[in-house]
């Protein structure tokens, strides 16, 4: 049988450490506030048809890349928004009606935090207005006009919809709840991002005392990224390696930890990791991933349908897999990283190792997904 690794598709784009890194359990929980995530994870808990996601081993990978475990937080299964947003914008959604009663909400998305917000104000009668760019699909526009939100199409790019929720939103006084921070809005990213701790919780209950030593985070804004890192901060004694998975397009956490500061990207071409396709990282994410990332790197879109197609064809784990475009990355970047020794050698990767990593989102856009996996099994 031909080999994983031989495929000729993976590559790593750009690889750095990260020089100011310097954990700090205290300070973490101080940008994210060890309330916000207590509360989050009780509320979340307690909504009805709430179950934890599948942690699924990657056994037949760690197998090939001789490394002791493979863990894959299988999100396509929560509830049924099949992402990871569905834990933040919807609890912040919760949070603001409880504040300021009957609003009307409204918020710029790729996508699946769209149809969190979506789906948490019609659970809570608000109405709400979502702001999308040119690049989203109809099909997740749909999946929002469905959940009875108005959907509102912008030219441009998502930083593009952004600034047009932002400008109606003051206009008509409309309560935005967005899943990126910046100076002087704060509040709701950090309700959202403790929101996605609810992953952290309940993955620290699944693998009990087995000792995590590098966690893969994908990032667009980087509140994900961040809000992993404080659930560890919260829940585990031990402390693992961070490394950060962006798109070579849409490297704004990778261009920050390198100057030292945020640092804008300007995106020029648009990746089909549409959910991580962001020029800026938010404020609350980066006070956290200045100093506790460990290491960024960047990965092009040559990868994505062929690992969507071995997910689904149970080529990586004894169990099929349904992972969508941004669930993959954290799959491609490590098997990339075991084509170069040099950087197994920088992270420390051997066979004691015991990965953690991120199926941020499944079956999302059906027609999008059809079109990887088609194209990924002829590559496999
Ligand atoms: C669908 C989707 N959106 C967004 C992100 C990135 O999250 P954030 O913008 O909080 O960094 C991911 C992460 O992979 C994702 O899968």
């Amino acid at each position: 049988m031909k080999k994983i690794i031989q495929n000729h598709v993976w590559s790593i784009s750009s690889f750095i450490e990260n020089k100011n890194y310097n954990f700090d359990k205290k300070k973490i929980l101080i940008d994210l506030p060890e309330k916000f995530i207590d509360e989050a994870i009780y509320s979340i808990t307690n909504w009805n048809n709430y179950l934890p996601t599948p942690l699924i081993k990657l056994n037949k990978l760690s197998r090939e890349l001789n490394i002791k475990e493979i863990f894959y937080k299988d999100e396509d299964k929560r509830f049924n928004l099949k992402s990871f947003k569905a834990l933040g914008g919807a609890f912040a959604v919760n949070k603001i009606k409880n504040k300021k009663g009957n609003v009307i909400i409204a918020t710029a998305t790729a996508g699946n935090h769209g149809r969190s917000v979506a789906w948490g104000a019609k659970r809570l009668g608000l109405k709400c207005k979502i702001f999308i760019s040119e690049f989203v699909s109809e099909a997740r526009a749909v999946a929002m006009r469905n959940l009875e939100s108005e959907v509102i199409r912008v030219k441009g790019n998502y930083e593009d919809s952004l600034k047009e929720c932002i400008k109606q939103s003051t206009k008509n006084n409309w309560e935005i709840v967005q899943d990126v921070s910046w100076e002087g809005y704060e509040e709701t990213p950090k309700f959202i991002m403790a929101g996605y701790t609810v992953m952290i919780k309940e993955i620290i209950d699944q693998i009990k005392d087995d000792k995590i030593t590098h966690v893969f985070l994908q990032a667009g804004v980087g509140g994900m990224a961040a809000s992993i890192i404080a659930g560890f901060a919260k829940f585990s004694k031990n402390i693992p390696k961070f490394i950060i998975v962006e798109p070579e397009k849409a490297d704004c956490v990778l261009k920050s930890i390198k100057n030292e500061k945020p640092t804008s990207v300007k995106i020029s071409e648009e990746t089909i990791m549409g959910g991580m396709s962001c020029g800026d990282v938010s404020t609350v994410a980066w006070k956290i991933l200045k100093t506790s990332t460990n290491n960024c790197l960047t990965i092009t879109d040559d990868a994505i349908s062929t690992v969507v197609a071995m997910l689904a064809k149970a080529k990586l784990s004894n169990k099929k897999i349904i992972g969508g475009e941004c669930a993959v990355p954290g799959i491609i970047a490590l098997i990339s990283l075991f084509k170069n020794k040099d950087y197994i050698n920088k992270l420390d990767l051997n066979s004691d190792s015991k990965i953690l990593l991120f199926g941020c989102e499944g079956l999302t856009d059906k027609k999008m997904y059809k079109k990887l996996l088609d194209d990924g099994l002829k590559k496999i």
